[in-house]
């Protein structure tokens, strides 16, 4: 179908009559039939990632982690620059001979624009803008936020669903943001919620800092949870107005607990690790879990996903599992590799961007800050 798409494609561009008329007309037809390939550039924080995509479905997702932060309790902007300089050509290479694919069948290249650390944004974009002018094809800017909220529609053999069907709200929770989004339709973004003060990710990777554990905590606090008891302990939730969020309360007052604890005894920390973890676990999920229940319900909407580095939380995973039983929702929830930074989410949002003919140019400017528009 390929060939012969493209014998036609060639053919009409031949004629002299009518010829750019109707070669304007069959573009369209073009793209619906032959695959496309989109390499996707990620590299917003400390993950350098590249990732090849065919029509929806991941060739290959490559991630590069910055082990270098982990010594400064949290990501070193100007280290995160250098390493994505160091990772960025391996790591596109290594994504190009796995898909299998040559650099010359590439469509377009898609790399994140913002938001994110604004030297480690540059890297990707300058990378992704010279490799597009050396190949002659386009480059697409892609939103990190919008890109976590549409991996939901990377093709997968083993799942049933082609993700959710619009409009849906997707809670999109990771290291920088906490929001509940609107989505109706591919590129209709609204946030109807976010955090007034820290992300759900900074809550859980602030509370393993205060226990001694080492940045990124949020998986730590995860493993660590699943041994302990949730109910061990008690912290107050906020009573924020609205669909917003905030986390900033709940990490003091963990703070304040340890130290009274500790006061008492310097063991306390050690001998009650995995019931700290749990129960610090359950109240961020529960918190997140009640705005997202309550904004459903407000909107009408029982399709519901959720996105971002803090949905790999295991608790997250199944409290919103058990939430969908008890309100009737059908919820989308990612693949692990998915969930935290990644270029496939890159990739698949360059592939619809790709099709609606909206390409991004060499002079576009990175940007630290989301530009979604809220309710
Ligand atoms: O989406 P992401 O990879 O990067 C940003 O865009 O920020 O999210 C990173 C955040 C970190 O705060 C990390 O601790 C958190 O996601 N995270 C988790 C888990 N895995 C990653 N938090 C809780 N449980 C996890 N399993
Ligand atoms: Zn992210």
């Amino acid at each position: 179908m390929e060939n012969t798409v493209n014998a036609a494609v060639m053919r009409i561009t031949r004629s002299r009559t009518k010829s750019l008329n109707i070669f304007l007309i069959l573009l369209p037809v073009r793209k619906r039939f032959m695959s496309i390939y989109i390499l996707g550039i990620e590299s917003s924080c400390d993950d350098t990632s590249a990732a090849v995509l065919r029509d929806r479905e991941i060739l290959s997702n490559l991630v590069a982690n910055q082990d270098v932060h982990r010594a400064f309790g949290g990501v070193v902007p100007e280290l995160a620059s250098r390493a994505h300089q160091q990772n960025i050509i391996p790591v596109v290479e290594q994504a190009l001979d796995r898909a299998k694919i040559h650099k010359n069948q590439l469509h377009a290249v898609a790399f994140t624009r913002g938001p994110g650390l604004l030297g480690s944004l540059l890297v990707g974009a300058s990378f992704a803008k010279s490799f597009a002018l050396s190949l002659g094809i386009p480059i697409i800017d892609v939103d990190h936020m919008e890109a976590h909220i549409l991996a939901h529609f990377i093709s997968d053999p083993v799942k049933v669903s082609d993700g959710p069907a619009f409009p849906f709200l997707c809670l999109t929770v990771s290291g920088g943001h906490t929001q509940i989004v609107l989505v109706r339709d591919h590129f209709d973004f609204t946030i109807v919620g976010r955090t007034i003060d820290d992300a759900a990710g900074e809550a859980f990777d602030k509370a393993a800092k205060i226990m001694g554990l080492p940045y990124p905590g949020g998986p730590l606090i995860d493993k660590l949870g699943r041994e302990g008891n949730e109910n061990a302990f008690h912290f107050p939730e906020p009573d924020i107005p609205g669909f917003d969020y905030s986390f900033s309360g709940l990490k003091t007052s963990f703070l304040y607990f340890l130290r009274d604890r500790l006061k008492a005894d310097e063991q306390f920390i050690e001998n009650n690790k995995a019931d700290l973890a749990a129960s610090i676990q359950r109240v961020i999920v529960e918190i997140l879990l009640k705005k997202l229940a309550q904004a459903a319900e407000k909107y009408g909407i029982r399709e519901i996903a959720i996105a971002g580095g803090v949905s790999a939380n295991s608790r997250l995973r199944n409290a919103l599992i058990d939430k969908a039983g008890e309100m009737g929702w059908r919820v989308y929830i990612p693949k692990f590799e998915y969930c935290t930074d990644n270029a496939a989410m890159i990739a698949i949002t360059g592939y619809y961007k790709y099709l609606r003919g909206d390409y991004g140019s060499q002079e576009l400017p990175v940007y630290a800050r989301s530009g979604m528009k809220m309710i």
